[in-house]
């Protein structure tokens, strides 16, 4: 298939700042005496921050009021910025950055599709600041993934429509909005098994042989 674009999210697919979410989390989550691990943090992958409260919050038998989430909310993304802040372009990868670049030069658009509301801040300690063609993020959307909304908004920053753009993704959640927006996915990391992905990827690399 020629694609026209490539939408990249970004914790996990483009920088490994998943790992800072669920440290960021799991420090939240121990201060309140709260079950927290990894199968639970996957369960986070492309969802927003208060959704991914909620769902940790299924772990925690006290009911809280509106205000108290919005301050663990809070406390947990100051805590995740804190770790945004010591990154440098060196968390970015000599792999990414060479797949990129490369199918940049083949003449791709390439757009980012992440529901995070720091997306702006990471992509500019990563040195990308003004590499993306487009960037749609937890900034302008209402719905995050599996809601489509974040893909279709990039591929119209782009002028391009979905069936001519691919989504690279990690989280389950992500290839559903693919795949509910019309677009085709391909998948690294868990989302690689996902029954509704086009593309399995074991490496980033592997992009070039299926976007090109
Ligand atoms: C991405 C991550 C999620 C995170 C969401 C919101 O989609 O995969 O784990 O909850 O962004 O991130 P934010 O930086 O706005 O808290
Ligand atoms: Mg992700």
């Amino acid at each position: 298939m020629n694609y026209k674009a490539v939408i990249f999210d970004l914790d996990g697919v483009i920088c490994s700042t998943d790992k800072y979410h669920y440290l960021a989390w799991k420090k939240m989550a121990d201060s309140m005496g709260i079950y927290f691990d990894e199968t639970i943090n996957n369960r986070l992958r492309g969802v927003s921050r208060m959704e991914s409260l909620e769902i940790i919050l299924e772990q925690c038998d006290k009911e809280l009021s509106q205000d108290e989430k919005q301050a663990l909310a809070d406390k947990k993304n100051k805590m995740y910025v804190e770790l945004l802040a010591q990154m440098t372009e060196k968390d970015l990868s000599s792999e990414v950055k060479e797949t990129l670049d490369m199918l940049r030069e083949k003449g791709l658009k390439l757009a980012i599709g992440s529901s995070s509301k720091n997306a702006k801040f990471i992509l500019e300690r990563l040195g990308l600041k003004d590499y993306f063609d487009a960037v749609s993020d937890g900034t302008n959307i209402s719905k995050s993934k599996p809601d489509p909304e974040v893909f279709l908004k990039a591929a119209e920053f782009l002028h391009i429509s979905p069936t001519e753009c691919l989504v690279v993704e990690d989280a389950k959640a992500g290839i559903d909005a693919a795949k509910a927006g019309g677009f085709d996915s391909a998948g690294i990391g868990e989302a690689a098994a996902c029954k509704e992905v086009i593309h399995s990827m074991h490496s980033f690399s592997d992009l070039i042989g299926i976007a090109l």
